[in-house]
Formats: C-alpha cells, structure tokens, sequence
C-alpha cells in the first residue's frame, strides 16, 4: 500500500494505472474508517485490480466550524485498515494541497441539493461536496466509485453529478452498515454521550416502523410521519427532518405509491445523526442495494 499526499502524485500514478488498461475503484471518505466504509472497500477489492481509498476532511462542507473542528480525525488507524483491507492507494491531500487561495469555481447541484440535509445544513454543504468530489474523480480517474445509502442525497447528488458532467465513471451504492441495535455506523457516534447512545438507534427504529406501514400498504405520508414522530420523543431528541420523499427528485410525495426514500436527521446534544430507509411495497432494485 501507498500513501500519496501531493495531488500531482495522485494524478500521474492515476493515468498510469489508466494506460494500463486496469480497473480502478475508487472510495472517497473523510476518516475515521469503520465498517460501513471497509464494506465500500471490499466491494472495491472484490470488483477492480486497483483500489483507492482518499481521507480527506473536507473543509468546505462544513456549515459550522465547530463541527469541522471536531470531526474524529485517526489516520492512524486508517491507514491499518485500508492496509489490512488490500488497498493498493491512500490519498491524504491537505486542504493547502486541494484548494488554491485564489480558486474560482464551483459546482454547484440545484434542485436535488434543496431539501433534506441541503435544507437544515445550507447551500455550501453540497456545493462543498460536489465541488471536492469532482476534484478527487479528477485526481484519482478511477472508472467506479462507491458510496454508501447511509448518505442517500449525497449518492444520488453524486450520481447526477457524473450523468450531467459526463465523468467516466460508474457508482455503485451500497447498503448501509449498522450496529447490533440498528445505529447506523458513522463517525459522529463516538461523540454521543453514553445516555444519547442509548437513545440513537430509535432513529432506525422509527424508520423501521414507517418501512412496516409501506409495506402494508399505507398511502398517507402524514400517518406515516406522525407515527414515525411519536416514535422520537424522547426530551433528549431534537428532530431535524424527517420526511417521505420521491427516490429521484427526493421531493414530498402527496402520497404513497410506489418505492419512496423515508429519510431523517435527529439531533442527539450536539451530534446530529442522519438515517434513511427506502421503502414501499415492490421489491425494487434501489432497495437491493444494486443501483448502478
Ligand atoms: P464519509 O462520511 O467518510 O463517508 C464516506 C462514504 O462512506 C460515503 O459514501 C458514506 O455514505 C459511506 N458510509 C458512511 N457510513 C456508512 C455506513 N454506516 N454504511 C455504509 N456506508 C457508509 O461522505 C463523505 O465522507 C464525504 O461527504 C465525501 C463523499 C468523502 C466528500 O468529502
């Protein structure tokens, strides 16, 4: 395995491996690697000759400063599992390295970036994204990347970002990874308190109850939201968001006909959690994991 941390580095290994004709998967991240990551990983492993895994806490994605600040840095520990998980490259740019004082452009994704996490964190938060992640597919030129339904507007913001910009490269999105009592992994958990860590899986919870009334054939997302909300009520819950939306535009459905993203973000203390289910009552093949 090697480590790269100069974005030219990256680039010239990338076109090597690129005239070599060999398949290049690619998992971009921001650290603190966990399991949800080591299954983007695998998948990589499993599919491609090459894998890149970039670690990269980006700073523009951040509405706010102290949530930056505090985002687990262990690269360290990265490093092990991205050794120990047969990656052939880490990128660890700094952010001197990846944005230039006198940068100008952006990419900026419109109405898919409205609702959801674009409305509780701000415009700048996928614009952050979007921005940095076509960098990376620049830098890395790999032809699949792999992201996680953990972060379902983001992937799917992603994937209208390759169709509309023509990037060479396919996504494959994969399922979320949890904990024993259904907490989606993610790197903010470490900073829950025990009692807050307690009350964080009834965020899958509720999203598993609003999956069963789908399923069953319920139609009216306020039934379904309402019963989701009584399911939240803990004192210590500050709910974000929590709506029923469309799985390609991830607007408010009116009602419930087909296959719909039930997604959410709590706050637990200072840490929000973010979850989402897909739903409804077909067995579609966004549900399984294989969108492509
Ligand atoms: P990060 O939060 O590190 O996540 C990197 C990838 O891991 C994302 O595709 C995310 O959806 C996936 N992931 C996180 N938790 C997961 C879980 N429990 N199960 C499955 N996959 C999971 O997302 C980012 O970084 C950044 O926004 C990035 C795309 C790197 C741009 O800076």
């Amino acid at each position: 395995m090697r480590q790269i941390t100069e974005p030219a580095a990256m680039q010239t290994e990338a076109a090597a491996i690129l005239r070599a004709g060999k398949k290049h998967g690619f998992v971009p991240t921001m650290g603190n690697l966990h399991a949800g990551h080591r299954t983007l990983i695998d998948q990589a492993r499993a599919d491609g000759e090459i894998v890149t895994v970039s670690i990269f806490v980006n700073p523009t994605q951040f509405n706010d400063g102290a949530d930056f600040e505090n985002y687990p840095r262990t690269l360290a520990a990265d490093l092990q599992l991205c050794a120990t998980a047969g990656v052939d490259y880490v990128f660890t740019p700094t952010a001197a390295e990846i944005y230039a004082p006198d940068r100008d452009i952006l990419v900026i994704p419109d109405k898919l970036a409205n609702p959801l996490c674009g409305l509780s964190r701000g415009r700048g938060h996928f614009i952050g994204v979007c921005t940095v992640v076509a960098k990376l597919f620049n830098l890395v030129r790999p032809d699949r990347v792999y992201f996680g339904q953990k972060d379902a507007q983001q992937a799917l913001i992603i994937q209208r970002m390759i169709s509309d910009l023509n990037f060479p490269v396919k996504m494959s999105l994969l399922p979320t990874v949890r904990e024993a009592d259904g907490l989606a992994l993610s790197s903010r958990n470490r900073l829950l308190t025990k009692k807050e860590r307690q009350i964080a899986p009834q965020l899958y919870a509720a999203l598993q109850t609003g999956a069963q009334m789908l399923a069953a054939g319920e139609s009216r997302p306020h039934a379904v939201i309402e019963k989701m909300m009584s399911r939240l009520s803990a004192p210590e819950i500050e709910i974000d968001y929590l709506n029923i939306v469309d799985l390609a535009t991830l607007t408010d459905l009116e009602e419930i006909t087909g296959d719909a993203l039930i997604a959410a973000a709590i706050k637990l203390g200072d840490v929000r959690l973010i979850d989402n289910v897909i739903a409804g009552r077909a067995n579609s093949a966004l549900k399984r994991g294989a969108i492509e």
